[in-house]
């Protein structure tokens, strides 16, 4: 347990970091400028939902959110999990470069997982001078302090803390972009350290919240009429291990959570080692705990899972999964795949696409390997070839659309209970909304439907989405009939 470090941000850097904000926001009321920001979000829900601090804290300075070109302050909070999300992040800086040029006013901020790699900030600060700012993830509620440094001065302003287990901040104003859903940090960081991944280095090692905060969240959550939460960790499956209570685990928390009565609980990410009977048990025993599980799997290679250092076997994973489906029958269950890992033999990757059969998952996201600075796999000989690498993640690709397809066929007929999140943006006499696997629904429906959940009965499906109709009668259960064999 590492206990020297102070676990939160304390209360005179919290007030340091409101005075700051003040004299902003003065700056805000007297100048005029900036007046207005956009953010800019690469990546996974982290960073979704940090964008929604980040949000919170500028509205709170007075700035209000306008479209990208028109902004003051842009803002980009970036992703490095893989080469093209990185490339992708500075393509688009390199392009404001030419709306500086006919705004020279307009402030531009880089913040992120891409900034927290050692050297990356002042490379960005190097290669981009028209960039005002740049912060990495632990230090995202100095926003105010480091808007301010670089308001009163033109010169670049830079912090990255290197500190991997920097202290939580509680209570950091949130802007959130639905009314409906929302996230719920429990846990920063990641001590895993799977040989391909960067997350461990950017965002630090474990750490998880109080329970007793994340619960305080959750009942102000309820009380806004939030109808459903999507917990946030790295490896959710580790919540706890960092604290003090013994007791404080993440089944624990789920049902203390599945008590406060919003009627949606998700999560994300569990891994493999550390699904316990418990966390399962809890799932198939809750009330408000949606029966969705992403379960990433990257390979289905003995070798290539040792090499990664996952910490589980393919028939280790796979008894996971039966344990799950025996429990709960109508589990979704989705995944990450990663191809071409330096070394994966072509019978590394028919191991893969076996699996993938054997499991029948709702969904999963694929990618190719991609070499990370400083990881373990990027010094690995074995690289696959381009062209390799292609071939591979086409014929996953279409591997899983069939047994999506053919997941998404079976629920046809059946009545679900569907989270209406948006009107359809191809039709506008349609919404669409997510079923409690996490399946999209599109159904003939008004606006004022948003926010509710109601039943829907499945009519047909199509590749990735469902379709139905609005199901006035009471709800039959769902039947799926996968018992507790793996198909
Ligand atoms: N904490 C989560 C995932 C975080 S990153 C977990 O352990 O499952 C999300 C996904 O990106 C990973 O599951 C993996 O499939 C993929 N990924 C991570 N690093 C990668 C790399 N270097 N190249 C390709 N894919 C990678
Ligand atoms: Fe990366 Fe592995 Fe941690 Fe997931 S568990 S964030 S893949 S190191
Ligand atoms: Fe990317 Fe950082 Fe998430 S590297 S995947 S945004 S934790």
């Amino acid at each position: 347990m590492r206990k020297e470090a102070p676990r939160h941000v304390d209360a005179d850097e919290m007030a340091r970091q409101a005075t700051c904000a003040r004299a902003v926001t003065r700056r805000v009321q007297g100048q005029g400028f900036p007046a207005s920001f956009a953010i800019v979000t690469y990546g996974c829900q982290m960073n979704a939902h940090d964008s929604e601090k980040l949000a919170g804290m500028l509205q709170q300075m007075g700035l209000t959110p306008a479209e990208r070109d028109e902004a003051d302050l842009v803002l980009y909070n970036t992703c490095c999990v893989r080469d093209n999300a990185q490339r992708r992040a500075l393509g688009n800086v390199t392009w404001l470069k030419e709306l500086k040029k006919k705004r020279p006013q307009m402030l531009i901020a880089v913040c992120g997982c891409m900034v927290q790699q050692p050297g990356m900030a002042e490379q960005i600060i190097r290669r981009y001078p028209f960039v005002n700012l740049a912060f990495g993830t632990h230090n995202l509620h100095h926003l105010p302090e480091l808007l301010l440094r670089a308001l009163s001065s033109d010169a670049q302003v830079v912090e990255v803390l290197t500190q991997e287990d920097a202290p939580i901040a509680e209570d950091v104003p949130l802007c959130r972009a639905s009314p409906h859903h929302a996230y719920i940090t429990v846990m920063y960081g990641c001590d895993n350290f799977c040989s391909y991944c960067i997350v461990p280095y950017v965002r630090g090692r474990e750490r998880s919240r109080d329970p007793a905060d994340i619960l305080a969240e959750a009942q102000a959550l309820r009380k806004d009429g939030v109808q459903e939460i999507m917990l946030l960790g790295q490896n959710v499956n580790s919540y706890g291990n960092d604290l003090a209570n013994p007791a404080a685990n993440f089944p624990a928390l789920l049902r203390a959570l599945d008590d406060v009565g919003i009627p949606r609980i998700r999560f994300m990410t569990s891994h493999p080692k550390d699904l316990s009977d418990d966390l399962m048990e809890t799932m198939a025993a809750g009330r408000h705990i949606c029966h969705a599980l992403h379960l990433p799997v990257q390979s289905g290679s003995d070798a290539v899972l040792a090499s990664m250092g996952r910490g589980y076997t393919r028939a280790a994973y796979l008894e996971r999964v039966a344990a799950l489906r025996a429990r709960i029958p109508d589990i979704c269950l989705t995944t990450d795949l990663i191809v071409a890992y330096p070394g994966e033999s072509e019978e590394d990757f028919r191991d893969t696409l076996s699996l993938v059969a054997q499991v029948s998952y709702d969904a999963a996201y694929t990618f190719i390997y991609s070499p990370r600075d400083g990881t373990k796999a990027a010094q690995l000989p074995g690289r696959v070839d381009a062209a390799t690498a292609t071939a591979r993640i086409e014929e996953l690709i279409a591997l899983q659309r069939g047994i999506t397809a053919a997941r998404n066929t079976r629920l046809v007929g059946t009545v679900q209970q569907v989270l209406v999140e948006e009107a359809s943006r191809r039709d506008a006499a349609q919404v669409a909304g997510k079923t409690s696997g996490g399946l999209t629904v599109n159904f003939p429906g008004d606006a004022g439907l948003i926010g509710s959940i109601v039943p829907v009965r499945i009519t047909s499906a199509a590749q990735i989405t469902l379709r139905g109709v609005h199901a006035d009668e009471k709800t039959r259960p769902i039947q799926i009939e996968t018992g507790g064999e793996i198909r």
